[in-house]
C-alpha cells in the first residue's frame, strides 16, 4: 500500500502522514525531514542542500531519488510518501522503481488548502527540537506553554525556510515545478483531491475515506 500525500507547503501533509503512521501502522517517508535531518546532522548530504532548502527551491532530483529508494526497500505493510514526489522526473523515476519490484502507488491524495491559509499556517508553526512533535500557534498549541505534549522537552525550533518571504518562493516553485503532478496521477485514475481546510480530525477523517475506497482491506485495520 503506497500512498502518496500531495499539497502546496503548510497544506498538512506532515500532519495527516503522521496520523496515518499511527492509526494505520503505514511508514511515513518525508524527504524534507530526512534532508533537514541530514543538515543536522553535519553530513556531506547536509551541506550539499543546506542553502537550496533555505531559500525555497527544490534539491536535486538525483538526491531526493536516492533517498526515497533507499527506505522503500525496509519491507513494511505500506508507505505514505510525504513530499516525493516533487517533479516529473521523481515521479517516473518512482514508477520504474516500484514497476521493477511488481509494486505500484496504491492512491494519491491531494490537499486542498487556498493560498491564504497557507502563510498563516507555515508562519505559526514550531516543533519540538527533542522528540519532533509538530505543533501551531494558534491551531496546535502545546497544552503547557513551553512544553511538549509528547516528550515534556522544552526546546522548539523554527525551520528556517518558513519565513513569509520564502514560504512564498516555496509556493511558487510548487505551482512551476510540482503541481504539472497533478494531471499526471489523475491520468492514472489514482488522485482524489480532498478539502485540507477544517480541523486536523477534519481532514483525517477525509483521507481515512479514500484510503477505505482505495484499499478496503488494509485501511479499515
Ligand atoms: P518539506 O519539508 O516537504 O516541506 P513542504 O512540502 O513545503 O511542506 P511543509 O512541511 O511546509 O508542510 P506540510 O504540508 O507537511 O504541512 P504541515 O503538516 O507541516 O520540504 C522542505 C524543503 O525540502 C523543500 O522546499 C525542498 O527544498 C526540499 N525537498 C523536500 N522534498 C523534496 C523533493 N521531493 N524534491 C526536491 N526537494 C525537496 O502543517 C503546516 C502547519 O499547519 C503546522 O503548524 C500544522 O500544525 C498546521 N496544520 C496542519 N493541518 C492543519 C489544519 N487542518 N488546520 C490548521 N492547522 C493545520
Amino acid at each position: 500500500m503506497i500512498t502518496i500525500l500531495m499539497g502546496a507547503p503548510g497544506a498538512g501533509k506532515g500532519t495527516q502522514a503522521k496520523l496515518l503512521e499511527s492509526n494505520y501502522g503505514l511508514v511515513q517517508l518525508a524527504t524534507g525531514d530526512m534532508l533537514r535531518a541530514a543538515i543536522g546532522s553535519g553530513s556531506a548530504l547536509g551541506e550539499q542542500v543546506k542553502s537550496i532548502m533555505s531559500a525555497g527551491s527544490l534539491v536535486p532530483d538525483d538526491i531526493v531519488i536516492k533517498l526515497i529508494e533507499q527506505r522503500l526497500s525496509t519491507g513494511a505493510i505500506g508507505y505514505v510518501l510525504d513530499g516525493f514526489p516533487r517533479t516529473p522526473a521523481q515521479a517516473e523515476a518512482l514508477e520504474q522503481f516500484l514497476g521493477k519490484r511488481g509494486e505500484a502507488v496504491t492512491a494519491v491524495i491531494a490537499l486542498d488548502v487556498p493560498e491564504s491559509y497557507i502563510v498563516e499556517r507555515v508562519t505559526g508553526r514550531f516543533t519540538c527540537g527533542s522528540c519532533g512533535a509538530g505543533y501551531h500557534r494558534v491551531y496546535r498549541p502545546t497544552a503547557v506553554d513551553g512544553v511538549c505534549d509528547q516528550c515534556g522537552g522544552k526546546n522548539f525550533v523554527v525551520r528556517p525556510d518558513d519565513q513569509q518571504e520564502v514560504v512564498e518562493k516555496r509556493l511558487a516553485v510548487y505551482a512551476e515545478q510540482t503541481a504539472a503532478l497533478l494531471p499526471f496521477y489523475e491520468q492514472r485514475g489514482l488522485l482524489t483531491k480532498i478539502d485540507g481546510t477544517g480541523t486536523v480530525e477534519a481532514v483525517a477523517e477525509r483521507l481515512a475515506h479514500v484510503l477505505k475506497l482505495r484499499n478496503p482491506v488494509k485501511a479499515s485495520a
